[in-house]
């Protein structure tokens, strides 16, 4: 699992940004974000090998949905080939900027939650205020949604003052320690499920 990401990283160093996976706790730190109790529309920004995408998969509702944005072609055929046959899986090989569209394209509405692994740091700020403005607008008006993201700063809170509410907590655990942040949809939005509880607890901008 970890050689193919390598080899994708040496080959596009700053788009896939890191020379190893999320870490088990990492990856249930950002699961335990969404609640699962109930069928959700689950969006993934660069999931590249895919081990958030198997622990969303593993814990989600069997009715829920899960579309994957992922640029790298050889990695979305590496994720075509584990979740081969599993309908409830779509696989996109493309920029996450085409969320809104891919949405209309199925008559989906809205998703309950994007959870995002891409290098944000490395977008040009025009790129990055149209996609934290899409992704804000594709979220679902209700509290439990939400866009999780997973990163070594915590830049983008300061690019993301439309999302009415913030909860971040620091992961030590993660080569190199991360940030998660879940930015909420409304301002009533709450933690929920397993371990949904960040560290530092919420504040509103
Ligand atoms: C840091 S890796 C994260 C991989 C995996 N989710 C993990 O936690 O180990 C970033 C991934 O985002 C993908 N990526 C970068 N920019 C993207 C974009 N604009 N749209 C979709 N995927 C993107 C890269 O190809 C890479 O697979």
């Amino acid at each position: 699992m970890s050689a193919i990401f390598l080899k994708r990283f040496l080959q596009r160093p700053f788009q896939v940004a890191s020379i190893i996976p999320s870490s088990r706790t990492l990856i249930r730190r950002v699961a335990g974000k969404m609640d699962f109790t109930q069928p959700r529309v689950i969006v993934e920004y660069g999931p590249g090998g895919g081990c958030h995408t198997r622990e969303i998969v593993q814990r989600m509702h069997q009715d829920s949905q899960v579309i994957l944005f992922e640029l790298d072609a050889e990695l979305a055929q590496h994720l075509e080939d584990q979740f081969r046959g599993d309908r409830r899986i779509t696989i996109l090989n493309t920029d996450a900027a085409h969320l809104p569209r891919e949405l209309l394209k199925r008559g989906i509405p809205h998703c309950d939650y994007v959870v995002s692994g891409i290098p944000f740091s490395i977008l040009e700020p025009e790129k990055k205020r149209e996609l934290l403005r899409s992704t804000y607008d594709c979220l679902a008006p209700h509290d439990s949604a939400a866009f999780i993201i997973y990163q070594y700063t915590n830049e983008l809170v300061a690019h993301c003052r439309h999302f009415p509410r913030v909860e971040s907590e620091y992961c030590l655990r993660n080569i190199p320690p991360s940030f998660v942040t879940k930015f909420y949809k409304t301002a009533n939005g709450s933690a929920h499920g397993k371990n949904g509880h960040g560290k530092n607890g919420g504040h509103r901008h």
